[in-house]
């Protein structure tokens, strides 16, 4: 009936052309059709091997929450039902059975058990709040837990103040396949909270570079987090704390880590040397961390509403032998002196990774090439197998 009216609407409309010509556009046109239809089918195939089948998820339209939802529960929430039971059937089988209340999906635990048996470990119903440590060096530092949890968060911040990793931001996020929002000292200091409350209702992970719990103060944020009943999750990494051992001194020597902040005109603080010293009387070694200085304010905008900030810098071994040299030429009483020896590292854990032994004034010329940098006070008497060890560096 309708093929007929459109038909008769064509003839009304149109002038008729030969049959000869008629053939050869018909032919033209199946040509067309047919490349059209084996490049639509070669783009289909294409992204469906890249991983782009469902292109709305790809390109971040449609939530990770939303792309693993079972179809019972997408058609659910399509039709507006908020109440239903559902039944899945494989062939002839039920293979699931679960009930949707308020559009939740809502399981008796020992379902719940059997459901995730086999799956990746951090399929959790409860909402998480994620701390992943992404080790020191590659990319692939990150743990499988770790990956896991990266594809599956909603939402995935970079902490980009205590620590860097030397691939930077954009190689995570191809690595990822997602995109990362970096996370500075005002998001996860005064601004930790709102991110906090989003996890009640979101997947959320922090990356931390190294071990999030490793020479950083994220303990804070884990004490707020249940503060505010907000569950919580660490996935450990190599950290500096540990990786420093690449030089050869035993870990089980080492006394209380220091920081050592850069110095300004007219701020020299120098209470870390104290330490420093009270490891050396007692024979540890002391792990000087350097100081990092991201997204800080200049002291001119401190007091205006516009914030200024500086370009980022990260102290080197040179600078910090520098600064323990200027503390030792004003002691009188200490036991180090310019010639004490101390061991360098730069970027451990990468390929390119340096390791130097020298004196603290040697120390002062040395250049160990880009941060992050670490430097290291071994105690005066050393085991022999850390003389050894040290003896390749020098
Ligand atoms: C506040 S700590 C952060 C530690 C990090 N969360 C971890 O677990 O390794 C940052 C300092 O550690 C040292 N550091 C971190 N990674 C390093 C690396 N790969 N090589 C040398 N020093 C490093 C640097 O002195 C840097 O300024």
């Amino acid at each position: 009936m309708i093929y007929r009216w459109w038909h008769r609407i064509i003839r009304k409309r149109t002038k008729p052309i030969p049959v000869d010509q008629a053939v050869l556009w018909k032919r033209r046109l199946s040509i067309a059709y047919g490349i059209f239809a084996w490049n639509a089918i070669g783009i289909v195939m294409y992204n469906v091997v890249k991983g782009k089948a469902d292109w709305a998820h790809y390109y971040g339209i449609k939530s990770d929450e939303e792309h693993d939802m079972p179809p019972a529960r997408a058609f659910a929430n399509t039709l507006g039902i908020k109440n239903a039971k559902v039944y899945r059937i494989s062939g002839f089988t039920k293979v699931d059975e679960y009930e949707i209340v308020d559009g939740e999906e809502l399981r008796q635990k020992s379902e719940m058990f059997s459901l995730f048996r086999g799956k990746s470990s951090c399929v959790n119903l409860t909402k998480m709040f994620y701390l992943v440590g992404l080790g020191l060096g590659d990319v692939k530092d990150i743990t499988v837990r770790g990956l896991e949890i990266v594809k599956k968060c909603d939402k995935v911040l970079l902490e980009s103040y205590t620590s860097i990793l030397t691939v930077g931001k954009e190689e995570l996020e191809k690595f990822y396949e997602r995109p990362l929002i970096l996370a500075d000292r005002e998001l996860c200091e005064s601004n930790i909270d709102e991110l906090l409350k989003e996890a009640k209702d979101k997947h959320i992970a922090l990356l931390v570079v190294g071990d999030p719990l490793g020479a950083t103060t994220h303990t804070d944020m884990l004490l707020r987090a249940k503060e505010l009943h907000v569950e919580t999750q660490i996935v450990h990494n190599a950290s500096i704390m540990n990786a420093v051992g690449c030089c050869g001194l035993q870990l089980y020597n080492f006394g209380e880590t220091v920081s050592i902040p850069y110095w300004t005109d007219n701020w020299k603080p120098d209470s870390f040397y104290e330490k420093i010293e009270a490891n050396y009387s007692r024979n540890l070694h002391t792990l000087c961390l350097l100081d990092i200085k991201v997204k800080e304010p200049t002291e001119e905008s401190l007091t205006k509403k516009i914030r200024q900030y500086m370009d980022p810098k990260f102290m080197s071994v040179k600078e910090a032998a520098s600064q323990l040299v200027q503390i030792i030429e004003n002691k009188s009483d200490t036991e180090l002196s310019k010639q004490s020896i101390a061991v360098g590292l730069s970027r451990v854990g990468n390929p390119d990774q340096k390791i130097a032994v020298k004196s603290l004034e040697e120390m002062e010329q040395l250049d160990l090439g880009p941060p992050l940098h670490s430097l290291v006070i071994p105690a005066p008497n050393l085991h022999p197998v850390e003389l050894d060890y040290l003896a390749q560096f020098r």
